[in-house]
């Protein structure tokens, strides 16, 4: 990989130790994937903040780094952590996880990674369309890529780390325009009857489209929750990094693609291999992170209705977005739901509340959860989530 003058003093150590560690990621990186350069980047964002997830290997990464001198250079932000203190008597967490957690938070302030521990970043510092970025969290990549216009590729939390302090990143994969155009054309022979089904559609095309980006035919107005929804199934279901909407313009394009038919029946199979039936007890709301949109839906759903006795309701979302929108929190927690900044269901220590079935709308829960926390899950819409937590009676 061709590096300037200034990256070769860096790599060789003149600007410190931690840089220099963090250009030899980069370089392998770089060398492995093929790349001819790095290119700088205007934001990174790194995933591994949960110590349920990370472990111990992570705090020992980070504070090598941190004993290097090590500081990010760029804009960066960080994906949830395991809780945060609404829920910590909930969950009744050993005070050494505790302890673990709340040092790997405090290792990437220490790097410069603002603490922002949301998997949304992008509505609090918001990337231009046509900039590059290092954002590890692979909703967040889809969301960059195909919603914003930025590129992405799906980082690992070290990579993108070592690409926060070095404030570059390897020129390959979606970086480059060459490997953004569309390489499968899928054609939805239904109308989805909400937002499950249409992220089932999601998941579905991660599954086929392997690490090509697919171009979705017929899947035209939907808002900005449903489209970051739908590309956090797509990768989930697969490698997915990026999709396109069928444009005009595209004709020529859509004739040369391979075809993929998506019928309501492989939708069907979708959902009734991540979801169980039976009574929830913990119903959430927020894979990804909730935005404003979905926070006023939920409100205006959740007025003059209670959470019934038993059941937990959690609204996941950034911390930035619950301190803007103090009455809509308000709003949604006077029914006994909890808006839950800085966390999410998957990511925390769930078990611990001893709960058997959990409700979501979102398949990349669905995807994890029972694996990660060993529960079951029930696929319902943020509607009918709503329904499951709530009692009839309107006070
Ligand atoms: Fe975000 Fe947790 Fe889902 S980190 S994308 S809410 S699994």
């Amino acid at each position: 990989m061709f590096l300037t003058r200034e990256e070769e003093r860096a790599l060789e150590g003149e600007f410190g130790p931690g840089l220099a560690l963090a250009m030899r990621i980069l370089v392998k990186l770089g060398d492995l994937y093929g790349a001819e350069k790095l290119v700088p980047i205007q934001s990174a964002h790194v995933s591994g903040v949960s110590y349920k997830t990370a472990g111990d290997a992570a705090i020992e990464f980070l504070k090598e780094l941190c004993e290097l001198g090590a500081r990010a250079s760029v804009p960066a932000t960080t994906n949830p952590c395991g809780f945060n203190e609404c829920i910590l008597d909930l969950l009744d967490l050993p005070s050494d996880v505790i302890t673990r957690q709340e040092e790997l938070v405090a290792l990437y302030e220490r790097l410069g990674v603002s603490r922002t521990l949301t998997c949304v970043p992008y509505y609090q510092l918001r990337p231009g369309a046509g900039s590059h970025l290092a954002w590890a969290e692979s909703s967040a990549v889809v969301y960059a890529n195909s919603v914003i216009g930025a590129l992405t590729n799906r980082e690992g939390a070290p990579s993108a780390l070592a690409a926060a302090i070095a404030g570059k990143v390897p020129d390959h994969g979606l970086h480059r325009p060459e490997n953004r155009k569309p390489g499968l054309l899928i054609d939805v022979d239904f109308k989805p009857k909400d937002e499950v089904e249409l992220w089932a559609i999601g998941f579905f095309v991660g599954q086929v489209a392997k690490d090509t980006v697919p171009l979705l035919k017929d899947l035209k107005g939907l808002s900005d929750w449903e489209l970051k929804g739908l590309g956090a199934a797509m990768a989930s279901g697969g490698m997915t990094a990026m999709f396109s909407l069928a444009e005009i313009g595209q004709e020529q394009a859509r004739k040369e693609l391979e075809k993929i038919q998506v019928s309501q029946e492989d939708v069907r199979t979708v959902i009734d291999k991540l979801s169980s039936t039976g009574e929830p007890d913990l119903i959430f709301i927020g894979c990804p992170h909730c935005s404003r949109e979905e926070l006023e839906l939920l409100a205006a759903l959740l007025r003059d209705r209670k959470v019934r006795p038993g059941k937990h309701l959690w609204i996941c979302t950034s911390r930035h977005l619950r301190d803007a929108c103090p009455s809509l929190v308000e709003a949604i927690e006077a029914s006994g739901a909890l808006v839950v900044a800085d966390t999410c269901v998957v990511v925390s220590w769930v078990e611990r509340l001893g709960v058997d079935l959990v409700a979501t709308n979102s398949p990349k829960a669905a995807y994890y959860l029972p694996g990660l926390s060993g529960v079951e899950v029930r696929l319902a819409s943020l509607r009918e989530c709503v329904e499951l937590a709530c009692s009839k009676s309107s006070s």
